[in-house]
Formats: structure tokens, C-alpha cells, sequence
């Protein structure tokens, strides 16, 4: 794999390099009254190149075409590629009025010409300049070029070029193979930027895709070597409104370097060594190994060429002609092994190290972020696949892609993220983290932006201190809340799964159900039954309801995320307190010391006074000791530590028994500053923005 990557090799070394033409006499211009005949030549100002009159090989063809001075085997321009001189005596090469630039034979027939100038010109002439560029400028001006033969490329490219289209002008830049060694006329391969969909760079033979590079990726495209090191030859790529180009560029710019399409389609970079082994170094080719064929493994086929064989089927997925497999006809590609549905709704799943797949059939916006973007894919039944469109400073865009994917495999360096759309039962939150009869249902993204109406701030409930909670309608009418974990939530993957075993296992009637979870990519959400009508907190509280979302959160999810069934626990003994006291955690304080309602009850209970707290209306019942069971039972399940709240059972236990109830520690969220926290990490006096931040996480009714 190393080496086929980029691997270097000598491919030819020149004996004799020195020209045997005549420069003494050399010019690099020529005007409307001077002409080039064989013998003579135009040398580039600094000597670096040359054009003249060259037959290759063994042809008995004449050419006008253009070398390196010193390298004057390797011809990087040919004039009249389609149309040779048989005698080399007899072409001429001069510059007409209008500005056009024409070879003809001893009749005066014009053999080739330059396109037509862009406009007339009143004092023509061609000039060859350092970088190998023949232009053909007017007089005086130095501005613009009437002609270039770097919009004229035959199959080398050479720094300073650009290739692409000018959508405006409908020119199109490209490289086109020699036919043979010895015959400069058009061969079958091209090489050019093709600007559908996404742009790309294919090498196409007779038009039939050969090798695909792209999409760019901000960097490089994609499945290209990385050549961001390379000081001999950059290549940079504008996409602007009306063109697409791609540049090449150096800051090492002695360095002698192409880029060449040879004969049978291969795409390779050179540079020129000089030293002790003078010849052309291979840098490098593309393809650079078998699995840079196009399409080689089909549809949702991965090419590996460290694997055997090189073809393989990206995970969920799998051969759709096993047998054909076997025998090395990967073409029929790969299918899900579990069927999308888009009505139910399917997920993405992620992809590493991957060349992009072709995207000629692909949508992009510049502007979205990785969250818009998956967005956008799931509106799109036929939307299989998203990623940035832009890799470089941490990702940004969006590139979506429509219908198959093709032409996908896997690099050893320089891959690329790649979220493809896979049914949603292919989504595994870890199956084996989770207990067997653990069945909550998953939301698609898709679903729960439609019922947030794209999560407006309309429908946002609050900020909770994991991210932001949103109300929804589902399209059957059922309201939901949703809590949306942002992504600098200190609550990680393992967690929010965590979060989600704990609360699937206490569903109960009495509590806010969990209706289930969406984690697509990297969003990560619980879906809750929102139901702020019917809840208990407004048969507790009335319609002060509004400011009723705190109070019932335990410190240790608070601060660090950590759920636990205990926390549920926390959850119940809030509950516990307020009911036996009439009050609301949320918004109780008492005294100068700003004791909250769990704060008080402890301090209370230690003073044996608990019956203080208890709310009149119940006082006037004869049940006193049940109240003061009921308080102290509420204390155990507050405490700060979560080990020492009982656990459901025994809580059960406790209120259907008359055992005597074990001692009980310092609840959490203990605000008298005074009090050691005997958990470092959970301060017993949080600040007031993260208290409120907080307390909003909690769903009503919780
Ligand atoms: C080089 O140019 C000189 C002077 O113009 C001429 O005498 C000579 O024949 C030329 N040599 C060749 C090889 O063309
Ligand atoms: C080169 O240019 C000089 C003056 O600029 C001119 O005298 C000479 O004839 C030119 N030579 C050729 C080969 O055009
Ligand atoms: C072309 O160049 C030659 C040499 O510099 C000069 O004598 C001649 O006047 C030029 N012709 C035109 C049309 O500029
Ligand atoms: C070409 O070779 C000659 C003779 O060795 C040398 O003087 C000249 O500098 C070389 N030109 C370039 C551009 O390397
Ligand atoms: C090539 O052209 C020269 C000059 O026009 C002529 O003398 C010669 O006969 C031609 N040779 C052939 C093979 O046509
Ligand atoms: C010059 O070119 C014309 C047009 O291609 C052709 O008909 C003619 O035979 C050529 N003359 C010579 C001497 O090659
Ligand atoms: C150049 O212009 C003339 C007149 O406008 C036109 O007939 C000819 O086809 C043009 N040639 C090219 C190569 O565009
Ligand atoms: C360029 O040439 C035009 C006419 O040929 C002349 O009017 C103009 O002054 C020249 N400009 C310069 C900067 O030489
Ligand atoms: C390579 O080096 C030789 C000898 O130093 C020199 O003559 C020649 O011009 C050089 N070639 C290039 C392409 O620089
Ligand atoms: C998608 O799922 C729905 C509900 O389970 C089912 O009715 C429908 O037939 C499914 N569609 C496909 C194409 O499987
Ligand atoms: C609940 O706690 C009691 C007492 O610590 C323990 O014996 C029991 O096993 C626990 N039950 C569960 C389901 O954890
Ligand atoms: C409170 O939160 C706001 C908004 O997040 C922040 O700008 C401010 O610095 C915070 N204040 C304190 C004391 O942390």
C-alpha cells in the first residue's frame, strides 16, 4: 500500500539533454514582420524555454511545439498537434493584424492557427514567456493576452496553468493524451475538472470515466495525495459563481515540475533532477493502484487495497451477487441489509477514512453547519449521504449526496468522514450495554425537527445546562418536549445512554413518560410526553406553573451529567417534601440564610421541629407520625450522596411499613454556604447561573 500510493521511480534517464539548436540568434518575440522557420527559435526571456520546430521519435511529422531549453526531448506544447508539417522547411510561424498566430506551409496555406483574437489588435506580436506560456499581446499592453497557449494545454500542465470552465465564455480548460509517443494528435484520454454536481477532476477515455478524483474538499480532492507539502507544484481550486478552476502553483519555483497525462491515461507529476541521476522523477500517479478504478466495487462497494480482495461492502451493508463476488465481479456493488424506510425514518451512520463517493448527483450550501446539514439529508428521502463540504479549520458546509453511492474506498491517510443513511434499526446505541427488554422507541431527526417546527425558538422551553429543551407536536398530535443535548454538553455518549436506561426503566404513570430517544450523528436527544395542561405540577401548584421547572434535579446529574436510578430517587423525595409541606423547592427560601425547602427540612428534622413544615391542611388530620415519615423518608431519598438515597424498592418498603427508618444525611443542593460538600466536585453552593441554567433541564412535571 505504501508504496503504490506514492511511490518514486526513475522512468527514464536523458543521455544527451543539450539542444542542437541554433539559439545565438534567439528572441523570445516575434511581430507581423518577422516569422520562426526551423533552424531558429524563440527562447523565453530567462532562457527557460523554447519553441520551435520538432518532429518526435522516429516521425517524419513536423511540429511547432515548446520545451524546457535544456530538456528539449520533453515537449510540454504542441501548436499543430492535428495537423503536422511534412517537410520542416517549409513551416512558417508568424503573427497576422488581427492578432492571431499562424503556421503555414511554402504555399501560404494556413496549416493552424490560434483561435480568433478576442478583439483586433493594432500592433500584434507572440511572445514566450518564462513560465512556457505563449501569448499573443497588442503593442504596448501588458495587461491582457489577445491569445495564450496556457488556455491551450495539450496534456501538460505546468505551474501557473489553470484548468476548469469559464461558464460565462463556455471555455473549458483540459489535458488530452498524446496519441502515441509519436504522434502529439489527440488521444483518448482526457483529464479535466468536471464542474457537475460538486466539481470533481475525472480521467476519462473516450468519455467513459477511468479514475475519479474529488470531490474537493477544501484542501485537495478527495482520493488525491495530499500535496499541501509540496513546494514544487501546489494546486489550489477556485470555485467562483461563473468558473471553476483548478491552479497550479509553486513556492519552490526553480524546481522544474509537470503534470502530465500520458499515453494510456495515467495522470502523473514530475520533477526534474539534476543531479548525479539526471532524468524526470515520477512523484506521483493517479491511479496509484487498482483501487483508484472507477467504480470498481460498485454501489455501497468500499476498495481497500490493503485487503484481500480489494473489495469489500461498507459496514451494514453486503454483496447483492455473492456468487459474482467470489469471482472477483465486484461491479454489481453492495445492498443494506436492512431496508430504509423514510416514512419511519432512517439515521445516519458514520463513515471514516473514506474518499468521498462520486458527486455529480449532490447538492451544497458553503453556510450550513454539519447539524443543518443532516438536517437537510433527512428531508430528502433520496438523500443517501452528507458530509462538510469544506474539511480545513474543523468543517464546515455542506455536501449532500443523491441516489447510490459510488466509488467509494478506503485511505491509509488523507480519508475523510462520511455520514451514510442506513435504517434506523442499523442505528445501535450499543445493543449489549443495554438490558434485553430494554425497547425504547428512536426518533428520527427528521420527526422531531418537523414537530419543533426545526427546533424554532418559538418552542423553546428553556435552556437547561446540557442544551436547549424544545416543545413539539408530533403529526399525530401527541405534544412532546425535547431535550436537545447541545454539544459542548459536559454529558457524554456513554452517559446520556445511561440516562436513557435509567429513565426507560422508571416509566410509570405518575412520572413524565420518556417517549424515547433520536441520536443521528451527533445529535443526541430524549423525546419526553409533554403535557402541560394534565400535569401534577399544576394540580400542586396552580397556574404559577410557569416558574415550575426546577427543583427536583440531584446534584450529581446537575454538575456532571451522572444519572442514575437514584437520581429518580432525588427526583421522588423533592416530591416527597413538597406535598407533605405545600411548598415549591423551586422557590422556597427561608431566613437570612437563604435555606431552600430540602435545606430547611434537614435543619428541622435535626431539631426534631418537622412537623413545622408540614402543610396546615394535612396537620389538621390525626396522622402526624405518618407526616414525620413521610418528611424523614423524603430526606433519605434527597441526600446528597447518591449511595446513601434507598433505592424504589425500598422507599415502597418504607411507606408500607412501620420499620424504624435509618439516619439520614445532608440533602444536595444544600445552599448554607457554611456546610462542607463532601463530594469536592459538587459545590453545596452553585452559582446562581448555574442554578438557573439547571433547574430548567428538568422536564415539568419530573
Ligand atoms: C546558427 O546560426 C548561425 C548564424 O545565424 C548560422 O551560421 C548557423 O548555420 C546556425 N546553425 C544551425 C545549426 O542552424
Ligand atoms: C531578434 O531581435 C533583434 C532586435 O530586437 C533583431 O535584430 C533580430 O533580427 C531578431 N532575430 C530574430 C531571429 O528574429
Ligand atoms: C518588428 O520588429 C522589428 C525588430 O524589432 C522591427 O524592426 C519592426 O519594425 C517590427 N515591426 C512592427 C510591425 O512593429
Ligand atoms: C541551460 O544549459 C546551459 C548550458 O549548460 C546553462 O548555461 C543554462 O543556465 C541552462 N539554462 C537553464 C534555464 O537551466
Ligand atoms: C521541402 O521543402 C523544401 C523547401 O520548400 C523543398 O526544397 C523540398 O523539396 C521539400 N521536400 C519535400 C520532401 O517535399
Ligand atoms: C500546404 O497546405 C495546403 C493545405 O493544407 C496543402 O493543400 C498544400 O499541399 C500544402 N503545400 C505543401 C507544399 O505541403
Ligand atoms: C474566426 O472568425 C471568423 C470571422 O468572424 C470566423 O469565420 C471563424 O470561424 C473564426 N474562427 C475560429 C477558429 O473561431
Ligand atoms: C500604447 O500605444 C498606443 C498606440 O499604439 C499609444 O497611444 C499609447 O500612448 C501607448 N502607451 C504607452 C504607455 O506607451
Ligand atoms: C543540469 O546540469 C547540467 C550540468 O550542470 C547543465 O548543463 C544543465 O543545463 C542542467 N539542466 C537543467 C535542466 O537544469
Ligand atoms: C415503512 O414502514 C411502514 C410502517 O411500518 C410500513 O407501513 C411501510 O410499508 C414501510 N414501507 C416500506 C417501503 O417498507
Ligand atoms: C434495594 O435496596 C435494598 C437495601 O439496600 C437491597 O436489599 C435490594 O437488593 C435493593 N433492590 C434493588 C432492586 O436494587
Ligand atoms: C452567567 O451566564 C451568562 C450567559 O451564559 C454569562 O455571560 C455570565 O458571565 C455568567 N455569569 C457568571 C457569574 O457566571
Amino acid at each position: 500500500m505504501k508504496t503504490s500510493i506514492k511511490y518514486i521511480c526513475i522512468l527514464f534517464v536523458i543521455s544527451s539533454i543539450l539542444s542542437n539548436q541554433n539559439v545565438s540568434n534567439a528572441n523570445d518575440t516575434i511581430n507581423t514582420t518577422q516569422s520562426l522557420r526551423y533552424g531558429a527559435t524563440l527562447v523565453s526571456s530567462g532562457g527557460i524555454f523554447e519553441l520551435g520546430f520538432f518532429s518526435p521519435g522516429n516521425s517524419n511529422n513536423w511540429y511547432v511545439g515548446l520545451w524546457y531549453t535544456n530538456i528539449s526531448q520533453t515537449v510540454v506544447w504542441v501548436a499543430n498537434r492535428e495537423t503536422p508539417l511534412r517537410n520542416r522547411t517549409s513551416g512558417v510561424l508568424t503573427v497576422t493584424e488581427p492578432g492571431i498566430l499562424v503556421l503555414l506551409n511554402d504555399t501560404d496555406s494556413i496549416i493552424w492557427s490560434s483561435s480568433n483574437a478576442s478583439r483586433v489588435a493594432r500592433n500584434p506580436f507572440v511572445q514566450l514567456l518564462d513560465s512556457g506560456n505563449l501569448v499573443v499581446r497588442d503593442g504596448n499592453d501588458t495587461d491582457s493576452y489577445l491569445w495564450q497557449s496556457f488556455d491551450h494545454p495539450t496534456d501538460t500542465f505546468l505551474i501557473g496553468m489553470n484548468f476548469g470552465w469559464n461558464y460565462v465564455t463556455g471555455m473549458e480548460i483540459y489535458l488530452s493524451s498524446w496519441k502515441s509517443l509519436e504522434d502529439p494528435a489527440t488521444g483518448d484520454f482526457t483529464f479535466n475538472v468536471d464542474p457537475t454536481g460538486y466539481p470533481q477532476v475525472f480521467t476519462r477515455r473516450g468519455g467513459v470515466i477511468m479514475y475519479r478524483i474529488g470531490p474537493f474538499n477544501g484542501l485537495v480532492f478527495s482520493g488525491a495525495p495530499d500535496v499541501s507539502n509540496d513546494r514544487t507544484f501546489l494546486f489550489g481550486t477556485q470555485i467562483g459563481e461563473n468558473s471553476v478552476f483548478v491552479r497550479g502553483d509553486a513556492i519552490e519555483r526553480s524546481a522544474i515540475s509537470i503534470f502530465t497525462l500520458s499515453t494510456t491515461g495515467v495522470a502523473q507529476r514530475w520533477i526534474w533532477v539534476n543531479q548525479s541521476t539526471r532524468g524526470w522523477v515520477l512523484y506521483l500517479n493517479i491511479p496509484s493502484d487498482n483501487c483508484d478504478t472507477y467504480r470498481l466495487c460498485g454501489a455501497y462497494g468500499v476498495g481497500d487495497i490493503g485487503e484481500f480482495p480489494v473489495c469489500g461492502c461498507l459496514n451494514k451493508f453486503e454483496p447483492e451477487d455473492p456468487e459474482g463476488w467470489t469471482r472477483a465481479d465486484w461491479s454489481n456493488g453492495c445492498i443494506r441489509r436492512a431496508a430504509l424506510n423514510c416514512t419511519v425514518g432512517d439515521g445516519f451512520l458514520k463513515y471514516s477514512n473514506l474518499k468521498l463517493p462520486d458527486a455529480r448527483d449532490s447538492w451544497h450550501n458553503g453556510s450550513m453547519t454539519l447539524e443543518e446539514c443532516e438536517v437537510e439529508c433527512l428531508k430528502n428521502c433520496s438523500c443517501m449521504a452528507y458530509t462538510n463540504l469544506n474539511i480545513s479549520g474543523g468543517g464546515s458546509g455542506c455536501l449532500i449526496w443523491f441516489g447510490d453511492l459510488v466509488d467509494i474506498r478506503v485511505l491509509a491517510a488523507g480519508g475523510q468522514d462520511l455520514y451514510i443513511r442506513v435504517a434506523s434499526s442499523e442505528l445501535g446505541i450499543n445493543n449489549e450495554a443495554y438490558d434485553k427488554d430494554f425497547e425504547l422507541p428512536f426518533f428520527d431527526l427528521s420527526t422531531i425537527s418537523k414537530a419543533t417546527d426545526n427546533f424554532a425558538i418559538k418552542n423553546k422551553l428553556g435552556q437547561g445546562g446540557y442544551g436547549p429543551v424544545y416543545k413539539g407536536t408530533l403529526e399525530d398530535g401527541q405534544d412532546i418536549a425535547v431535550k436537545r443535548l447541545s454539544k459542548t454538553s459536559k454529558q457524554g455518549l456513554d452517559e446520556f445512554k445511561n440516562e436513557v436506561i435509567c429513565i426507560a426503566k422508571l416509566q410509570h404513570r405518575n412520572l413524565v413518560r420518556l417517549l424515547g430517544c433520536c441520536i443521528q450523528g451527533e445529535e443526541k436527544m430524549l423525546i419526553y410526553e409533554h403535557m402541560p395542561n394534565k400535569s401534577l405540577d399544576l394540580v400542586l401548584f396552580g397556574e404559577i406553573f410557569a416558574a415550575f421547572k426546577s427543583g427536583y434535579m440531584s446534584p450529581e446529574y446537575a454538575f456532571h451529567g451522572r444519572y442514575s436510578i437514584k437520581s429518580d430517587v432525588f427526583s421522588f423525595g423533592v416530591l416527597l417534601l413538597e406535598i407533605v409541606s405545600g411548598e415549591r423547592n423551586s422557590i422556597f427560601t427561608y431566613g437570612d440564610r437563604g435555606l431552600n425547602l430540602l435545606a430547611y427540612a434537614w435543619t428541622l428534622h435535626q431539631e426534631r421541629r418537622s412537623i413545622e413544615l408540614v402543610d396546615a391542611c394535612l396537620q389538621n388530620l390525626d396522622n402526624s407520625d405518618q407526616m414525620l415519615r413521610l418528611m424523614h423518608l423524603g430526606l433519605l431519598c434527597v441526600q446528597q450522596h447518591p449511595d446513601d438515597r434507598p433505592n424504589m424498592t425500598s422507599v415502597v418498603s418504607m411507606l408500607s411499613n412501620e420499620s424504624v427508618l435509618p439516619q439520614v444525611n445532608q440533602p444536595g443542593f444544600f445552599t448554607e454556604t457554611s456546610t462542607p460538600s463532601p463530594e469536592s466536585n459538587v459545590s453545596s453552593n452553585p452559582p446562581s447561573n448555574s442554578t438557573n441554567q439547571l433547574t430548567n433541564t428538568m422536564l415539568d412535571g419530573r
